[in-house]
């Protein structure tokens, strides 16, 4: 059963009825393996070894689907958390599980009904548990045209982590004028909220180490080394004080932070400190997809507002090293894997 505070964060990752993650088990892992597809699938949870890439047929698109030849997909800490078991409460693994949320690539089929798209057109989207493969299985809805201006790495890593940013931003209400406090802003999550934040007019004070603070400066935040002492740092930072804090850590630091500077509970948020949310009265978010949430935030790597960074790219064959630089924790901006 769903613990009731994962309601709205499972569906969230997985969509409502998740039929991505079905469609992986089904259409892919029961190929006979004489097939010309590959992708990264995992048999039980455990460390970055369990993943493996298989071979198999081409997964054939059911009604409202499409097949897209994947060009780049961006991991998500929540790949990891799959694979290790951490989200088996509320998002449960289906062994053979398949990887990855989002990607984007080359429509090359398309399923029964589906009439918005062409073999060829150039996409951005999401899938959750089926987008580390050379094809990925989508929804027609769940997809927007990629602009051929946008590099295929960085639209690979839009269609998850670019929502929660938007998401996270549109449910705290940051507004133009503002301040608002993001923990954990190099991260990929917190990379795409900096930038969209400051797309609205808001100036941002963003928590990284050292090594990051120049990164953030570049991106349009005020950088504040975490660790003791933060929250005087943050005041310092900004005399006028927090409208709004996004914590995309989890840490005890961060939301306790974020409760002593918001004083209004319902504009702090996290989306990673489940755990501690209730305790501190800081609202846990969750990501809200849509293809009109991700062709907004097209529309602002168009305009030059957002840029998607690239920490690395790994090939699909090299997917458990990616892992692993995911789960150090200290990604700047997004790993990507290129099929
Ligand atoms: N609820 C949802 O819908 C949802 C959706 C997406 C993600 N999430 C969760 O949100 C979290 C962030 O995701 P992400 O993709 O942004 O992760 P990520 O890219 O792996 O985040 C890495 C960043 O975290 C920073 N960091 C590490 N320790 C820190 C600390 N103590 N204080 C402040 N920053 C710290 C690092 O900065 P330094 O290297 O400078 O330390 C690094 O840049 C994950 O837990 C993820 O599972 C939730």
């Amino acid at each position: 059963m769903v613990m009731p505070r994962y309601e709205r964060l499972r569906d969230g990752y997985l969509g409502g009825d998740h039929p991505t993650m079905n469609d992986t088990r089904t259409d892919r892992v029961e190929g006979n393996g004489a097939g010309t597809s590959r992708a990264v699938v995992f048999d039980g949870y455990g460390d970055a070894s369990v993943l493996r890439v298989v071979e198999m047929p081409p997964p054939q698109p059911g009604a409202g689907r499409v097949r897209v030849r994947v060009h780049a997909a961006g991991i998500q800490p929540f790949d990891v958390k799959l694979r290790r078991g951490d989200t088996a409460d509320w998002a449960p693994a289906r062994f053979p599980q398949g990887g990855g949320s989002e990607f984007a690539g080359v429509v090359d089929q398309l399923g029964p009904g589906v009439t918005e798209f062409a073999v060829g057109d150039e996409v951005v989207g999401w899938a959750v548990g089926a987008a580390h493969a050379d094809h990925a299985l989508a929804r027609a809805d769940s997809l927007v045209r990629k602009p051929s201006a946008l590099p295929w790495a960085e639209a690979g890593a839009l269609g998850a982590s670019g929502q929660t940013a938007h998401t996270s931003l549109q449910a705290l209400e940051v507004r133009g004028g503002e301040t608002v406090l993001i923990h954990a802003a190099a991260g990929g999550v917190g990379t795409a909220a900096v930038q969209i934040a400051r797309a609205w007019g808001a100036t941002v004070i963003g928590t990284a180490s050292e090594r990051n603070h120049r990164y953030l400066r570049e991106l349009g935040a005020v950088p504040v080394a975490y660790g003791s002492g933060l929250v005087d740092r943050v005041r310092a930072a900004a005399p006028g004080g927090i409208d709004a804090a996004l914590d995309a850590v989890g840490t005890e630091e961060a939301l306790q932070v974020s409760a002593e500077l918001v004083t209004d509970r319902d504009r702090a948020g996290t989306i990673a400190g489940h755990g501690l949310a209730e305790e501190y009265g800081v609202r846990v978010l969750g990501t809200e997809r849509s293809a009109e949430r991700l062709a907004s935030l097209v529309e602002l790597c168009v305009s030059g507002q957002l840029r998607v960074r690239i920490h690395a790219t790994y090939p699909l064959a090299e997917v458990a090293a990616a892992h692993r630089e995911v789960e150090s924790g200290h990604v700047r901006g997004k790993i990507v894997l290129v099929p």
